[in-house]
């Protein structure tokens, strides 16, 4: 008792990098202190969404950030920290936060989808998130959960180790976050109202960006391209984030070799490439040795695009600067950077042969009997319209863009949250009939009869007991287009035992999963035309988004959600919810 009392003695105020952002330690015993097991931390943060001017392209909109910034704050904390995030909406929209890839060990509450696990924060109203980092480290991010809002408001997450652990490499000199994002020059929240409305899909965006600037070879932009300078010799950590909505990029940097340590807050067997392939939802730490002659390089970013759709085909650049490099300008030579080879926008052997590589550090422990074994067919489709001449059915042949899992087009519900209406035992907001394999058995991949494009619209979620060993095969169709779908589970990160192109073969390809040293991951892509197959156990009951992390596609319906009932255990129940969860 006499500790809880002392809780809020010890305050100390820590100024982060970004000053706006307000962060500060409490040490919960004094005493306890020097004894590492006793110390909590407890980070209070303070988020303001709030429109702000920003400039870019040659115009400034009326942007959504948080306290201003765009990329928003960086949110710097250590395993085991307990965060408070205080989330005010000063916006004109409904809005949500979330902590992509946090596991929110029983404490849906704090995850933040929209409609998912909370109503939304209202114009005016605010909502304080609080969770605590469970033995994670390493690059997450957050983001707003909420219709396209997320197209400007996120920013790093990065969670060091506890301290006096070090990381699984030698220290890098500095560590740089490198968030990749999309900037359309209009609001993005009309573009996807445009885009329900016509039922067509939503313009490509305008730029790609790095930590928000699109860089040189964009309008209006080379004052304020990103640059990192750094001193010849030195190792750097690039922790890249893909903040973008609806690309996967390729990502490099010119003459340097990038040394791959880390996905998705998971440490990977190091290995060294040219480039990396980086989808949605995911990160990738790299590290970069400057061993290469002082001068600038640049770091560029570009379209993977795995489907045959309309996409962004221009390219985000940022300069790496040795600090030793001549300065050929009082020469009166410019000094134009050294530009990276990307491979080619529809490489999918390149986007494959990285990914592919990706493994665990040593020997993880895989559910290796299956309870649950789900096959997803995921992609997309097209709904009829009666009146195919109507303003409203724009998309192919007079129909309406729609996406599936199993055939089910996932539609949130509007009367209260899933996890809400769960808890309070309010019916009617689900059902929990969402089908474990595909209601039509077809050739996935060939050429599939039209009378299979159509989905049906419904909320339904599929039931986990707790405990459950779980193995997903996502398999993509050739409807429409084949495409790689970076699949994304909130709640948990699983190992990605395996892949391949063509339809998922349940005789022969489980003997070539391999059980050994999968990657870990929050979010996996499944290669154009073929599956990815990924295991992990229900331990951390709620109610858990799953979705594609192309958000034209959740908007569309790609989606759905896992019920992982609550177990026997002391600590296997959801907790209960705060008293200022948002109602709808
Ligand atoms: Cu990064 Cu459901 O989100």
């Amino acid at each position: 008792m006499a500790k809880k009392a002392m809780e809020t003695d010890n305050l100390t105020v820590k100024q982060s990098y970004y000053c706006l952002f307000l962060s500060i330690f409490v040490i919960i015993s004094f005493q306890a202190s020097f004894s590492d097991a006793e110390t909590h931390y407890h980070e209070f943060v303070v988020c303001v969404i709030q429109a702000k001017p920003v400039k870019r392209l040659c115009r400034t909109h009326n942007t959504i950030t948080v306290n201003g910034l765009f990329p928003g704050p960086t949110l710097e904390v250590r395993d085991g920290d307990t965060l408070v995030i205080k989330a005010i909406n000063n916006a004109r929209y409904n809005i949500t936060l979330h902590w992509h890839g946090i596991r929110q060990m029983r404490n849906p509450w704090a995850d933040g989808p929209d409609r998912v696990t909370q109503c939304p924060i209202q114009p005016g109203r605010s909502y304080t998130y609080r969770f605590t980092i469970e033995n994670q480290e390493g690059t997450l991010w957050w983001h707003a959960h909420s219709r396209w809002l997320r197209a400007t408001v996120y920013g790093a997450l990065i969670i060091y180790p506890k301290l006096g652990s070090p990381y699984p490499f030698s220290m890098p000199r500095r560590e740089i976050p490198v968030l990749l994002g999309e900037w359309w020059d209009r609001n993005p929240m009309d573009v996807l109202r445009l885009a329900d409305f016509t039922g067509a899909a939503p313009n490509v965006s305008d730029a790609y960006t790095i930590n928000g600037q699109p860089g040189d070879l964009y309008r209006c932009s080379k004052q304020e391209t990103m640059r990192f300078p750094v001193d010849s010799g030195e190792t750097i950590l690039l922790r890249v984030i893909n903040s973008g909505m609806n690309q996967e990029l390729f990502f490099a940097v010119a003459n340097h070799r990038l040394t791959v340590v880390a996905v998705d807050a998971a440490y990977t067997k190091p290995f060294t490439t040219s480039f990396i392939m980086i989808a949605p939802g995911q990160t990738t730490d790299v590290l970069l040795t400057a061993d290469q002659t002082p001068a600038h390089y640049y770091m560029a970013a570009h379209a993977y695009n795995s489907a045959n759709v309309p996409f962004d085909n221009t390219t985000t650049t940022a300069i790496l600067e040795y600090k030793s490099a001549p300065c050929n300008a009082k020469k009166g030579k410019s000094s134009i950077p050294i530009f990276p080879q990307l491979p080619g926008f529809n490489d999918t052997n390149s986007a494959i042969a990285f990914t592919s590589r990706l493994r665990s550090p040593s020997k993880v422990k895989v559910p290796l009997q299956i309870d649950e074994n789900l096959f997803f067919t995921v992609g997309l489709g097209l709904i009829n319209c009666t009146n195919p001449n109507s303003p409203r059915c724009q998309g192919p042949n007079g129909t309406r863009f729609a996406a599936s899992i199993n055939n089910v087009s996932f539609v949130l519900p509007t009367r209260n949250s899933l996890m809400q209406a769960y808890y309070q035992g309010q019916p009617g907001v689900f059902t929990t009939d969402f089908p474990p394999v595909p209601p039509v058995q077809f050739d996935y991949t060939g050429n599939v009869s039209r009378g299979l494009w159509q989905p049906v619209k419904a909320t339904k979620l599929y039931k986990l007991k707790f405990g459950a060993k779980v193995q997903i095969v996502y398999q993509d169709t050739s409807i429409i287009s084949v495409e790689d779908h970076p699949m994304h589970l909130h709640g948990y990160h699983f190992a990605v035992v395996g892949s391949g192109f063509g339809n998922f073969n349940p005789q022969t390809d489980p003997a070539k999963f391999n059980l050994i040293d999968p990657p870990y991951r929050n979010t996996i892509g499944n290669p154009p035309g073929g599956w990815v197959a990924i295991r992990f156990e229900a331990d951390n009951p709620g109610i858990w988004m799953m979705h594609c992390h192309l958000d034209s596609h959740l908007n569309w319906g790609l989606s759905m959600a896992f019920l992982v009932e609550n177990g026997v255990g002391k600590l296997q129940s959801v907790q209960p919810p705060p008293l200022d969860l948002p109602q709808c």
